[in-house]
């Protein structure tokens, strides 16, 4: 961070932006302007006076007029009102001298620091000032604001942070931006390192610079895709590595998970060797779970292991596969008996390459999003349930981050990481006894209904989430149920889940959107009565009881 530009924060009341701006310009050696100080001043009276006597639209005129004033100036750090930058002229004006940048905070932790403030003139209208009136005045107003917040592609979240990390985490993010503008930029520490997950609309193009700052060999790399990813992503791609002073080698394998085997690999092992790739080469993959699995393990094995990078292409692997090191192959036996762990350099995710992903693809990498909503992140469940997400890159985002957190704190699988597997085991079941007709996302949207449903039925879960999530899914395309299977074949196939612990049939349950608990052998009635539930249509439950 060494231009002049301005640093503009601005996010929902409650955010801390006046704090945070005085601590971030401090640090920064550089002069700081809180605007709504600089509004109350110039009208003489605080701000719900002015809203009460000359009225909100008064107030609105003069901080456009600031707004373009600071606009004209450099160097400094400037805190906006909570309503500043919904006007897109305004967001225009100090965008075009200055970094934006959005402080966020959950609904809940934004009713606890407005508790008790009673300077915030949208909020106070209304006699008696009822907390619950307040409480939906704020909801209101963050839902109504959120489209023009979520338009700032650098977000900071200032939940759970105290101010001087909030200021680093600032400083961290304006570090992104600068490397690859709009980028945003998540850590992920593991037991031999770290590396970055970059996430942004339009990475590709930025992808030699980004692996050159990562220390990576610029010479010979391994380009893994499949042809019809190739073909739509990788000239981009080699544009920007041959730019960056690398010679990219593309190494083709054949789409589909019936490919991803040994075989595959080792065809791409001859690839490398033909294109004398030494223990300096990177191998990247560009592509789904499939190519991103085996590329990783070959990386992993080829001369006892080269610098590995993941730039995945759907959404499954974006939110789910390239992150957290775990790649293999299938063997005729089964799925991924065969892998290593391998972690990458950096994970480069370019959420423009989405627009090519068949729409089936992407519904089906949705179920994941839900799933990590459920896991660990109530506000994208929140936003996935009301309007959609706000932009793809902040969805993929806050869906990355539950799947750190969890890799984070069981990096080899044995224990935490089981949450993952929300869903699955009933999913998987419905894919092998439907011959994988129902496809992974399908199977896994349908056994989060049987795994709520189970929680409802045990009494460890609000029978409302299991009505708010089929709601969602169905919203988002994907089926609550598999009409037609026979109970018996599903659950002789879960019998049959290499994930069981021992002898045991381990279920992964909400409590509630953020809570989830692993229960082991809950018993075979209430097994049954979950598997018989997404087989019974939802009009028919009424007349079964
Ligand atoms: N390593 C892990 O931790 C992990 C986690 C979850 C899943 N997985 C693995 O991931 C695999 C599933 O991944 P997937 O769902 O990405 O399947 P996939 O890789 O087969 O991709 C699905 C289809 O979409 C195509 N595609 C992908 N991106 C595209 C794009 N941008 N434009 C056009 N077409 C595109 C692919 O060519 C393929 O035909 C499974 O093998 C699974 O075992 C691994
Ligand atoms: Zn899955």
């Amino acid at each position: 961070m060494t231009d002049a530009r301005n640093i503009v924060l601005t996010g929902f009341m409650g955010t801390g932006k006046s704090t945070i701006g005085r601590l971030l310009a401090a640090r920064l050696d550089r002069p700081f302007i809180d605007m709504d100080a600089v509004l109350t001043e110039q009208f003489g009276k605080p701000i719900p006076e002015i809203f009460a006597e000359a009225g909100e639209a008064t107030f609105r005129v003069a901080e456009a007029q600031l707004c373009a004033r600071l606009a004209e100036q450099e160097g400094l750090v400037i805190s906006t009102g909570g309503g500043a930058l919904v006007n897109p002229q305004n967001r225009a004006a100090l965008a075009a001298t200055g970094v934006l940048l959005c402080l966020t905070a959950g609904v809940d932790e934004i009713l606890r620091r407005l508790d008790g403030l009673q300077d915030r003139p949208l909020l106070n209208g209304g006699a008696g000032g009822a907390g619950l009136e307040r409480s939906r005045r704020i909801r209101d107003l963050l839902h109504e604001r959120r489209h023009a917040y979520a338009a700032i592609p650098l977000q900071v979240e200032t939940t759970g942070r105290d101010p001087e990390a909030v200021v680093d985490a600032i400083l961290d993010a304006l570090a992104a931006n600068h490397e690859a503008p709009g980028m945003q930029r998540i850590g992920v520490t593991h037991p031999q390192g770290a590396y970055d997950i970059c996430i942004g609309e339009g990475l590709l193009e930025h992808t030699g610079r980004l692996l050159l700052a990562r220390g990576l060999h610029a010479g010979p790399v391994a380009l893994v895709s499949n042809a019809q990813i190739a073909d739509a992503h990788a000239p981009r791609l080699e544009a920007s590595l041959r730019a960056a002073g690398f010679t990219p080698c593309l190494c083709l394998v054949p789409s589909g998970e019936e490919h991803k085997t040994l075989a595959t690999v080792a065809n791409l092992y001859d690839q490398f060797l033909a294109a004398h790739l030494d223990r300096r080469a990177t191998i990247i993959a560009l592509g789904g779970g499939v190519v991103g699995d085996m590329a990783g393990f070959a990386a992993a094995s080829y001369l006892r292991g080269v610098p590995f990078v993941q730039i995945p292409t759907s959404l499954l692997a974006m939110v789910d596969a390239s992150v957290g090191g775990k790649t293999g192959v299938d063997l005729p036996q089964g799925k991924n008996l065969v892998g290593a762990f391998k972690q990458p350099e950096v994970v480069l995710i370019d959420t423009a390459v989405l627009a090519t992903l068949p729409a089936a693809e992407f519904r089906s990498g949705m179920a994941e999003v839900v799933k990590h909503g459920i896991i660990d992140a109530p506000d994208l469940f929140a936003q996935l349930e009301e309007s959609g997400p706000t932009t793809m890159a902040h969805m993929v985002a806050d869906a990355v981050r539950v799947k750190v957190r969890v890799v984070e704190a069981d990096p080899f699988e044995q224990g935490r990481r089981a949450v993952l597997n929300l869903g699955h085991t009933f999913g998987h079941a419905l894919e092998q006894v439907s011959h994988y007709a129902i496809r992974h996302g399908e199977g896994v949207a349908i056994g989060m209904v049987a795994a709520t449903q189970m929680a409802v039925a045990i009494g460890e879960c609000a029978p409302e989430l299991l009505s708010r999530l089929e709601r969602m899914l169905a919203r988002l395309g994907l089926p609550t149920r598999a009409l037609g299977y026979d109970a018996d074949a599903i659950l002789a196939a879960m019998g049959h889940d290499k994930k069981r612990a021992g002898k045991m049939l381990r279920f992964v349950l909400p409590r509630a959107v953020g809570n989830v608990f692993v229960a082991d052998s809950p018993g075979a009635d209430v097994v049954r009565a979950a598997v018989n539930y997404i087989l019974t249509a939802p009009d028919d439950e009424a007349h079964n009881g």
